[in-house]
């Protein structure tokens, strides 16, 4: 009953002309399948470019960050207002390189939730633990911590177009993904929080997994029982491993 999701991210890379290209070829490679959905979340330069590319084909188009204010004094932010004018659909919140790198708090994370999906921008929200955390046993406390402070407020009728990706730290850029058990374990986990917390809703939220996931895993991944899709982070620059992912089966 949920479909399948499989998110790009591509952090900081591609120049626009690199950025078309590979997007022109994703196009071509991936046709007209239509029981998955597919995103691609790129750097704010090229979202404009790319959604010329992109417009009328089964790729939507996703954010990798952005403020919470609609506009304002502060330097270097992207609003919800300039996402949706260049066509995005979704918006990564939350990644933990955001959290890590720039100091973002979950209090951060909620407020750029609720402002997303008041411009009908769809949150895929990340959430994972350390290997310092998973270690010390505390994997369950930091994801349903930052899962729930995530959505603090959220009006359950908005939950169904989130998107939770899991990503564990110590999977991200390693090339050592999660096993297949333990990813679905954690995701199993999260669904069990969310429908403690918002009820049968939880049964139609999507939750990804990220960390390494390449052509080779994905389909391990999507045979599990609760992962729904993956976020991508490097073999998604590259139109041929992407399209592989993307069709898994
Ligand atoms: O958001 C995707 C991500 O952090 C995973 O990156 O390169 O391990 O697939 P990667």
């Amino acid at each position: 009953m949920r479909q399948p999701f499989i998110a790009g991210n591509w952090k900081m890379h591609k120049t626009n002309q690199e950025a078309v290209e590979m997007v022109e070829e994703l196009v071509d490679l991936v046709g007209d399948i239509g029981d998955v959905d597919i995103a691609i979340c790129a750097p704010a330069t090229a979202l404009a470019p790319l959604s010329e590319v992109t417009a009328g084909t089964n790729i939507a188009l996703g954010a990798e960050d952005m403020h919470w204010e609609e506009e304002g004094a502060y330097t270097g932010e992207i609003s919800p207002l300039m996402l949706k004018d260049v066509g995005c659909e979704y918006v990564i919140l939350g990644h933990s390189e955001r959290r890590d790198y720039f100091g973002e708090t979950d209090e951060d994370v909620n407020k750029k939730v609720q402002t997303a999906l008041k411009h009908s921008l769809k949150p895929i929200i990340c959430v994972g633990e350390s290997l310092a955390q998973r270690e010390a046993e505390g994997t369950k406390d930091v994801v349903k911590n930052q899962v729930l402070a995530a959505l603090d407020g959220v009006n359950i009728d908005d939950l169904k177009v989130i998107t939770i990706a899991y990503e564990p730290l110590w999977a991200i850029g390693t090339g050592k993904s999660a096993s297949t058990k333990e990813a679905n374990e954690v995701i199993k986990y999260i669904r069990n929080v969310l429908r403690n917390e918002f009820g049968k809703v939880a049964d139609s939220m999507r939750i990804q997994y990220g960390g390494s996931v390449k052509p080779h895993n994905i389909s391990e991944f999507m045979a599990t029982s609760d992962i729904d899709g993956a976020l991508v982070g490097s073999a998604s620059l590259e139109a041929q491993s992407f399209a592989d992912i993307v069709k898994f089966e």
